[in-house]
C-alpha cells in the first residue's frame, strides 16, 4: 500500500528567528515510517523539523509550518491509500510575522495575536473517497470522549489517543500508552516502545485496508 505519514512539530515564525511550537520530538511518526517500510509499504513521511535520522526506505519531504505540511499532504494524498496524521500540528499561529527581529524595547508586557492554523484533516476531509485515515489525540482529560470527538469530526477511521500526563506516555519519551479506537470499538494497549505501538497501528490498518 501507499501509506503518507505526518510527523514532528510545526513551526510558525513571529520573526526570522522565532517561533511557536510544541515538545513533539518525531518518534512516533518516525517509528511508523520505519515499521511500514520495513513490511514493504511505499512510504512518503511529510516531517516538521526534528532532530531525527531519515528512516530507510522512505521519501522524506520537509515542512515548517502547519500551511506548508497542509500543502504537501495535498500534493501527496492523491497516490496514497492510507493517511496517518501522527504530526503535533501547532494549532496557533502569529497575524503579524515581523520581516525583522522584534525588538524587547522598554515595556513590561507583551501581547501576541494569534490566528488559528488550518486543521488539515478537516480541509482534505471531503478528498478522501477509499482512503484510511490515521489520527492521533494526546489529550490531558476526557481522553475517551475526545478521541471520539475527534474521530467523527476529522474524518478518521481510527484515532490513536494518549493521556499526555501518564508516566511513559505522549511526548519526548521512547514509549507510549495509547488506546485505539475506531467507530465501534476501543483497544487499550499496554505501555510499549513506540516501535510495538507503530506495529499495532499497522496491523489494524492492515486489517481495515479498503482496497
Ligand atoms: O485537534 P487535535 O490537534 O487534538 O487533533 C489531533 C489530530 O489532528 C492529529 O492526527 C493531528 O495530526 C491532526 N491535526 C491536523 N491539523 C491541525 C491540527 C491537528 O490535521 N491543524
Amino acid at each position: 500500500m501507499n501509506i503518507l505519514i505526518t510527523a514532528g512539530p510545526t513551526r510558525e515564525p513571529l520573526d526570522p528567528v522565532r517561533f511557536l511550537s510544541n515538545r513533539s520530538s518525531g518518534r512516533m511518526g518516525y517509528a511508523l515510517a520505519a515499521a511500514a517500510a520495513e513490511r514493504g509499504h511505499d512510504v512518503t513521511l511529510i516531517s516538521g523539523p526534528v532532530a531525527l535520522p531519515p528512516p530507510k526506505d522512505v521519501q522524506v519531504v520537509r515542512v515548517v509550518t502547519a500551511a506548508d505540511m497542509l500543502a504537501a499532504v495535498k500534493l501527496q494524498l492523491k497516490k496514497c491509500g492510507a493517511l496517518i496524521m501522527a504530526a503535533a500540528v501547532a494549532d496557533w499561529r502569529p497575524v503579524h510575522v515581523g520581516k525583522r527581529k522584534l525588538k524587547k524595547g522598554r515595556q513590561q508586557r507583551m501581547t501576541l495575536e494569534l490566528k488559528p492554523t488550518p486543521d488539515i484533516l478537516t480541509s482534505i476531509g471531503r478528498f478522501k473517497g477509499q482512503r484510511i485515515f490515521v489520527g492521533f489525540a494526546a489529550e490531558t482529560h476526557n481522553l475517551r470522549n475526545e478521541a471520539k470527538r475527534k474521530l467523527r469530526e476529522k474524518h478518521l477511521d481510527l484515532i490513536v489517543a494518549n493521556d499526555v500526563t501518564a508516566p511513559g506516555a505522549g511526548f519526548e519519551v521512547e514509549t507510549n500508552r495509547v488506546t485505539i479506537f475506531d467507530a465501534h470499538s476501543e483497544e487499550q494497549l499496554p505501555l510499549l516502545t513506540k516501535r510495538e505501538v507503530a506495529e499495532r497501528i499497522l496491523d489494524r490498518l492492515e486489517a481495515g485496508r479498503k482496497t
